[in-house]
């Protein structure tokens, strides 16, 4: 197939994490003969510089006229250079919002051989497989009226039926082709905004009856998440929880560096990893790109319906894993490397898998011996 894909490199490690992720995407394009065109357009601290605002009017129209988005990260951590309405961050949210991507899904899975980089026992993270579906386009993150002035700030949490009921239902599909069960976190002791979500996640829930659902406050499902990882398959949220719990499922995965993400249901859908710009390693070449590799594969997964694309990509990852490679965040890694020789590891996988019989999907090798 062709496809044009707009790539937003961003700032601090941002540019380095996305390099290997293009350079893998152009690795499997090769593989199967797919034209894929990248185009790479400014935003955060580095459209700053150049046109005064993090989004610009020609990054924001080549989002919308690409067929996928694939982002680094924006931001140069604790930063009072900029005003609030031109912070890089407040060009990532005017991204979102702009391109209408309300479902934001972030997937956190521990392969075994990451079980010795994660703080947690590795009775308690093995087997961890989870989904969060974070709401993306509403909240508090763009409520209104909100402001600040020297003595009082405020913000506004508001959400309609419609804005929980369609990210409802993309985590109950996502349920039905997994483990079938949602857990709905929300802090419906305290907040109306969480009792109308709780009340309408529910009424979804009755269209899916060979769903679970269970709910869970937040606090309690902060416990739960690393104290029976396990127990989970599609946690839905709204958008500022779904930001905290995250990152925090991010230590069930080995490393904040791991986790991808895709936010869907826009004009054109957005694929970044989970992570920020880290000022404190940009540069070095120290980052991992794994996060940002396995954004790479939900976008072939959920933009262009290449599913054997996407699963060779998230097989080349995984096996470099098991070999012991790893960045120096993943501090149970047997073989040490760099952003670009974690690229590499995960590109010469790619032809491997590509080139040899491993392309034969397990299912025939199953019928030859049945
Ligand atoms: P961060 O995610 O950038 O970093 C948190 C910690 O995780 C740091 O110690 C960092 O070194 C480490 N880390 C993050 N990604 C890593 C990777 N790929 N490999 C190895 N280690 C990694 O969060 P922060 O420090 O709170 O924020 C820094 C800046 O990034 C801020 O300006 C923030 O607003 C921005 N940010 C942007 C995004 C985004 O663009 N999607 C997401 C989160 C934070
Ligand atoms: C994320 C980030 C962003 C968010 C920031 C940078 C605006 O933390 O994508 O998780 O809070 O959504
Ligand atoms: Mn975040």
């Amino acid at each position: 197939m062709r496809a044009r894909i707009a790539v937003l490199p961003g700032d601090g490690i941002g540019p380095e994490v996305t390099r290997e992720a293009v350079l893998c995407l152009r690795a499997v394009a090769e593989a199967f003969r797919h034209e894929f065109e990248f185009a790479t357009w400014p935003i955060g601290i580095s459209a700053l510089g150049a046109s005064g605002t993090p989004l610009p009017d020609e990054t924001l129209d080549a989002c919308l006229t690409a067929d996928a988005v694939l982002l680094g990260a924006v931001g140069g951590g604790q930063d009072d250079r900029f005003p609030d309405a031109l912070r890089p961050e407040a060009g990532l949210l005017a991204l979102r919002k702009e391109l209408h991507v309300y479902a934001n899904l972030r997937p956190v899975a521990l392969p075994d051989a990451l079980l010795s980089s994660s703080p947690l026992k590795a009775k308690v993270v093995r087997g961890t497989d989870l989904v969060i579906v974070r709401e993306l386009a509403g909240g508090l993150y763009f409520g209104e009226p909100r402001g600040v002035s020297e003595t009082r700030a405020f913000n506004t949490l508001v959400y309609t039926s419609d804005e929980v009921e369609r990210v409802a239902r993309v985590a109950f599909d996502l349920a039905r082709s997994r483990r079938r069960k949602v857990t709905s976190v929300d802090k419906e002791n305290v907040l109306e905004t969480s009792r109308l979500w709780r009340r309408v996640v529910t009424e979804v829930g009755r269209s899916y009856p060979d769903v679970s659902l269970e709910h869970l406050h937040v606090d309690a499902a902060a416990m739960a998440l690393v104290t029976r990882p396990t127990t989970f398959d599609v946690v839905l949220t709204e958008n500022l929880f779904g930001d905290i719990l995250s990152d925090e499922a991010a230590v069930l995965a080995g490393s904040l560096g791991m986790l991808p993400s895709a936010s869907l249901g826009g004009l054109t859908d957005l694929y970044e990893p989970v992570h920020g710009s880290a000022p404190d390693i940009a540069g070095r070449g120290l980052a991992n790109p794994v996060g940002a590799i396995a954004s790479a594969a939900l976008l072939l997964r959920h933009s262009f319906a290449l599913d054997t694309e996407a699963r060779l990509l998230e097989r080349a990852i995984a096996e470099t894993l098991a070999d012991g490679f790893g960045t120096p965040d993943l501090v149970g890694a047997r073989h040490r490397v760099g952003t670009a020789g974690l690229g590499d590891e995960v590109r010469r996988r790619i032809g491997e898998l590509a080139g040899g019989e491993s392309l034969v999907p397990a299912i025939v090798l199953r019928e030859a011996h049945a």
